[in-house]
């Protein structure tokens, strides 16, 4: 999906210090993107009865047998013929005749905006680039303006509407949330929080944020002609900010952004009371995107695990964690020892499109070369001042104590599974997220002795305005296969069939899902539908099965880049893991988390798991001879 992006983007690349056509910063003015647009299907709303079965279908691996009979009699209920099941659905259908989506503005609303959980490991995700070397602060920022002239480059694809439509199975995707990644950010407010976009505006915005050592800076990157400044002109903007902020002085105001979104929105409420203040938070939320020049972090533990912390949160308060706005949608950083990578705020776009862009930028700095040119000389780059009152710096400091607690209690690791990589499940003729994700389940249970919900993100991109939906991983089928494995009075033959099965399970509910026939997003509209109707909560709602169908002990996203790279991000219920990877074609990278503070959990042992049950699941497969299969 990525190839043929990071290809015609390549191609497309006109920065060149040699007489060529620079790209020119357009107003945007729609025309392919909207033509294209306006031929995406719309999200379908699933039949009611199918969702009901199917439904009650993925409750059996992780529910006992016994409590599911309630539920069946109130799933039956909701259903009946002039049921409040019917009613709500008939709603549903009302509401997807008047909107775009039925679905995405109350799925951003529900699943980010109203969450109040802290962005930081609870929501945003991290990505970890492979190092680069480079050294000293020069090296660093060299490599700093080539990434920026790296994403201006793609902006330019973005700006003048020329970026190649995706296509997932077969289908054009929608590309809305490219639209949606740059100069936007998130507000936090006191019960719930919105996001600003400023492309959408007459007047683009034409700086970024540059933050080294907690302070930030507003940095032009575009020409009076509005062509965008030369990798050169980066860096001579970059060594001025970096000459002027040698030192911390100051409060680390950013870390503000990593607290609690109600204790955040109160903050910030007083934060811009003083206009010096507003000022700068403005230029921040309306800047393009966020460069942060990190310090180097210590190694607590392997590189890439450290590597993965520090894009996630920071390291915490007297590490990096000040050096960044949370609520910004893209923070690249890069550190002075070469670790690089970014974080991006959920609310308004999932990792492909964020990857799409890395592929792209790594890409663009590998050929990128500095070249002396006569250039007009550029403004210094305006320090953005906070004014801190004795309020603000209490609000610093329980955010800094709050935010030290959250860092100490995530257990991240990145694993490079490198027994194989997608090439083998694809000469088994498996898929191979297939494969990964029944080895997840596999691993679960041999540390657990049990099936639980599983999440894996699915793409609803194939719908206009689509965002995702729930492939549940935890399936009869896989439920049968995971018992099977470790039974020494079962036969290799028998194992090789159950894991067919398995297999064969999760790829049909992953079909389904990418066609909109999922149950998650369904269920979840029509509860938001009671709301809307104000009728109360059906008793599915508040039976324990739903509950326990919610409570993803394991939540994962397969996010696949060109670049060999892997996103992380925290577990989504106290006692469970998150689990993100990258699969290429000889090795696998993971990135996983869980709760020091859960005693149930362990990522490493999780980790050394999952490297099990791959192994262990590719072993079986050779050694079972292939006539029986
Ligand atoms: N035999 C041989 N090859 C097979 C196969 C089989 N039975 N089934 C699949 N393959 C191949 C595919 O053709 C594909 O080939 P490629 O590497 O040349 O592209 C490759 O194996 C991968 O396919 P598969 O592993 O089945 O996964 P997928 O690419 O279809 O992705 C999802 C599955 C769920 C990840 C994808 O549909 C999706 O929804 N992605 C978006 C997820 C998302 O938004 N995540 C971010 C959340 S922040």
């Amino acid at each position: 999906m990525w190839g043929i992006l990071a290809r015609t983007a390549v191609k497309s690349r006109m920065v060149k210090p040699c007489g060529l056509v620079r790209p020119v910063l357009a107003t945007r003015i729609p025309g392919r993107y909207l033509a294209h647009q306006e031929g995406l299907p719309g999200l379908p709303i699933p039949p009611l009865q199918q969702t009901c079965e199917r439904y009650l279908a993925v409750l059996e691996p992780i529910m006992e047998t016994e409590e599911l009979g309630h539920t069946r009699e109130l799933v039956a209920e909701f259903q009946k013929p002039g049921g409040i099941g019917e009613k709500l659905q008939d709603g549903l259908k009302k509401r997807a005749s008047k909107t775009e989506n039925w679905l995405s503005a109350w799925w951003v609303q529900t699943a980010y905006l109203d969450y109040r959980l802290p962005v930081v490991v609870h929501s945003s995700p991290g990505l970890v680039l492979p190092r680069v070397e480079f050294s000293g602060w020069q090296g660093q920022i060299r490599h700093a303006a080539k990434t920026i002239a790296g994403v201006l480059d793609f902006k330019t694809m973005i700006d003048n509407e020329t970026l190649p439509v995706e296509h997932l199975g077969g289908k054009p995707l929608c590309m809305n949330q490219y639209y949606q990644v740059l100069s936007s950010c998130r507000i936090p407010g006191l019960k719930r929080d919105s996001v600003v976009n400023y492309a959408k505006g007459t007047v683009p915005s034409t700086h970024i944020t540059v933050v080294h050592n907690c302070q930030f800076f507003a940095m032009d990157v575009y020409n009076s002609d509005r062509t965008p400044l030369t990798v050169e002109q980066l860096y001579v903007q970059l060594e001025k900010i970096w000459n002027s902020s040698l030192e911390t002085d100051g409060e680390p105001v950013g870390i503000l952004t990593s607290e609690h979104r109600d204790t955040w929105g109160k903050a910030y409420m007083n934060l811009i009371k003083d206009r010096t203040n507003r000022d700068s938070v403005q230029a921040i939320q309306k800047s393009i995107f966020v460069v942060c020049l990190d310090a180097a972090m210590p190694r607590v533990s392997d590189e890439m695990s450290s590597a993965a912390a520090q894009m996630l949160h920071g390291g915490g308060s007297r590490l990096n964690s000040g050096n960044r706005w949370f609520d910004k949608t893209l923070q690249f950083i890069i550190s002075e020892d070469g670790t690089c990578g970014l974080i991006y705020e959920h609310a308004p776009a999932e990792g492909p499109p964020i990857v799409a862009l890395i592929d792209h930028v790594i890409e663009y700095v590998k050929k990128s070369e500095i070249v002396d040119l006569p250039t007009e000389p550029l403004p210094v780059p305006p320090k953005l001042r906070f004014e801190i009152t004795p309020q603000i710096t209490k609000d610093i400091e329980e955010a800094k104590k709050n935010l030290n607690i959250m860092v100490d209690d995530l257990d991240l690791r990145v694993m490079v599974f490198d027994h194989f990589g997608k090439s083998i499940p694809k000469a088994f003729k498996m898929s191979p997220d297939a494969f990964i994700q029944v080895g997840l389940q596999l691993a679960y249970y041999r540390l657990h002795q049990k099936c639980c919900s599983t999440y894996e993100s699915a793409s609803l991109r194939a719908f206009k305005l689509g965002r995702t939906d729930t492939i549940r991983s935890a399936s009869v089928d896989s439920a049968n296969f995971t018992k099977a494995f470790d039974n020494p009075g079962m036969q290799n033959t028998e194992k090789v069939a159950l894991m067919e099965n398995a297999i064969k399970a999760h790829r049909s509910y992953t079909d389904m899902a990418i066609r909109g026939q999922a149950i998650d997003r369904h269920l979840l509209g029509l509860k938001l539908q009671a709301t809307e109707d104000q009728v109360h909560l059906p008793e599915i709602f508040k039976d324990r099965a739903y509950a326990t169908a919610m409570h993803y002990k394991i939540s994962t996203s397969q996010v696949p880049a060109k670049t060999d790279c892997v996103m992380c991000f925290g577990p989504v219920v106290p006692d469970g893991y998150a689990v993100c990877y990258n699969p290429m074609e000889n090795h696998i990278n993971f990135a996983m988390s869980s709760f020091n503070g859960c005693g149930e959990t362990d990522t490493a042992r999780m980790a050394k798991a999952i490297e099990k049950a791959l192994t262990d699941m590719r072993k079986l497969l050779e050694t079972t001879p292939k006539s029986k299969l």
